[in-house]
């Protein structure tokens, strides 16, 4: 097969055709879609009916799964989550704020995967953020003051039983099975700056709120300088759009991006299938 791809013309993204993913891939496809995803960062698979079978082997022809805590799977699968919300949904938007997938982990996720099931017909666009742009384009200034930085990662203002999805969101209707725990208060170091394991390119890794210090700052000044970064690191010339149709699959680069969910569709469901591929 050959692919096509087809860049969004906006900070990072490409639309993929020319692939059938409901087949296993041959190794030559899955070697050009790994280079297409390693130069766009983001890459969507328009009008591509998939089974959670055909979700994990596309999972699978890129590494292994990745750890997927906080978030109970879903019935008969080990690796698959619902991003879900009921039409009639109050609770607060789930992923709403900028991160990299799990990036508090040891060996955070190289990609993730989410497969588009009822997307509505408004609305639940997802945010992307090209990390390599916003360093490239970084004032000498900031970025002098970010190299050799060491942050602290932790899930626990997430996922913590006093955080965002703890125990007060417990009493929310929300219809997502999210597991609060003492584990998020877990912490781990990653470089504010840092090569990507692939390309060697550059960029920034992870943001305030997944980030909740920077080794050898006092907290005032850490912060200080995280929402200094957050500014730069989200502004719109960075960004790509990213809108849903149903049946598309898009896997995401998360050494290289942050994403975030967004709203806009109240009334109507919205449902989507994910898994993470393992660090390599
Ligand atoms: C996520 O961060 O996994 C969800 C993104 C979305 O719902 O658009």
């Amino acid at each position: 097969m050959t692919i096509v791809v087809e860049p969004s013309g906006q900070a990072c993204g490409a639309a993929v055709t020319g692939v059938d993913l409901t087949r296993s891939l041959d190794a030559v496809t899955v070697a050009a879609i790994r280079g297409a995803w390693l130069d766009h960062h983001v890459l969507s698979f328009p009008g591509q009916e998939l089974t959670d079978d055909d979700l994990e082997r596309f999972t699978l022809a890129f590494g292994g799964f990745g750890d997927d805590p906080f978030i109970a799977p879903i019935p008969g699968r080990d690796h698959v989550i619902a991003v879900e919300r009921r039409a009639d949904e109050t609770a607060p938007l789930f992923a709403e704020n900028w991160h990299s997938d799990w990036s508090f982990q040891d060996r955070p996720p190289a990609g993730t995967c989410l497969y588009g099931v009822t997307i509505p017909p408004t609305g639940g666009d997802t945010l992307f953020v090209n990390q390599h742009a916003a360093l490239d384009a970084m004032p000498a200034g900031l970025r002098s003051r970010l190299e050799g930085m060491m942050a602290i990662h932790s899930a626990r203002g997430g996922y913590a039983p006093d955080g965002t999805y703890g125990d007060a969101d417990q009493a929310t209707d929300r219809s997502m099975d999210i597991r609060p725990s003492d584990a998020a208060t877990a912490t781990q170091l990653h470089p504010l700056i840092r090569a990507h394991p692939e390309t060697g390119q550059l960029g920034l890794f992870g943001c305030i709120g997944y980030i909740i210090g920077i080794e050898g700052l006092p907290d005032e000044a850490a912060r200080e300088l995280l929402f200094e970064l957050y500014h730069w690191q989200i502004r719109d010339e960075f960004q790509y759009r990213h809108r849903w149709e149903p049946h598309m699959l898009v896997m995401w680069d998360n050494r290289s991006v942050l994403h975030r969910a967004t709203g806009g569709y109240e009334g109507h469901a919205r449902l989507l299938h994910r898994t993470t591929i393992a660090a390599g």
